[in-house]
C-alpha cells in the first residue's frame, strides 16, 4: 500500500489505508473535487458559499436533504424559483449532459462529504437508477 494515498482530504481523515473501499472513497473525493472546480465552482464558489442573490450556497443548504433531486439537477439543470434556507433564488442553472454517471457519482460523493455531512460513497448504480427516474428532463 502506498503511503502517499493516506492523505488528509478537506478535513476528512482516513484513519487507516487498509481497505480498497477507503481507497475508492478517496478517489471519488479527489475526482469529485476536480469536477466541482471545473463545472460548478464558477457559480457556487470553491467553498460552496454561493454568490450573493444570484447563486445559492451548497454549504449548509437544506436542498441537499433530497439527494435524488440534486443528482437530477446536476444532469438536467433547473430553472424557476427555489428556496434555499428560506431565501429565494431564481436564475437558471445549466445542465451537464457531458458528464458520465461515474462523474456525477464522484461529484455527489464530494458535495455530500463536504457539505452534506455524509461520509459515504454515492455509487454509480444509484446515480444510474436516480437519473432514470428524474421528473424534469430538459
Ligand atoms: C451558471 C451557474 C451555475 C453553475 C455552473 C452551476 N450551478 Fe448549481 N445552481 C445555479 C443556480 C442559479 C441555482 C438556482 C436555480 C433556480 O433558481 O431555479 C442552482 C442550484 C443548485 C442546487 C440546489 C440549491 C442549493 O444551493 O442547494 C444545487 C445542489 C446545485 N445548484 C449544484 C450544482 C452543481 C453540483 C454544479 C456543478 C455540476 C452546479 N450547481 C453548477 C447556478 C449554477
Amino acid at each position: 500500500m502506498k503511503k502517499s494515498l493516506c492523505v488528509i482530504f478537506s478535513g476528512v481523515l482516513l484513519a487507516s489505508c487498509g481497505s480498497s473501499e477507503e481507497i475508492k472513497y478517496e478517489q471519488y473525493l479527489v475526482n469529485g473535487e476536480q469536477h466541482y472546480l471545473k463545472h460548478c465552482s464558477n457559480c457556487h464558489q470553491a467553498d460552496g458559499s454561493g454568490l450573493k442573490d444570484l447563486y445559492p450556497p451548497l454549504a449548509g443548504s437544506d436542498f441537499l436533504n433530497n439527494k435524488e433531486l440534486v443528482i437530477c439537477l446536476i444532469r438536467n439543470g433547473m430553472s424557476g424559483e427555489i428556496k434555499v434556507n428560506g431565501k429565494v433564488y431564481n436564475q437558471p442553472m445549466p445542465g451537464n449532459k457531458q458528464l458520465y454517471e461515474l462523474d456525477i457519482a464522484e461529484l455527489t460523493t464530494y458535495i455530500y462529504t463536504k457539505w452534506g455531512n455524509s461520509k459515504e460513497i454515492t455509487e454509480v448504480s444509484s446515480v444510474k437508477k436516480t437519473l432514470g427516474e428524474c421528473k424534469t428532463k430538459e
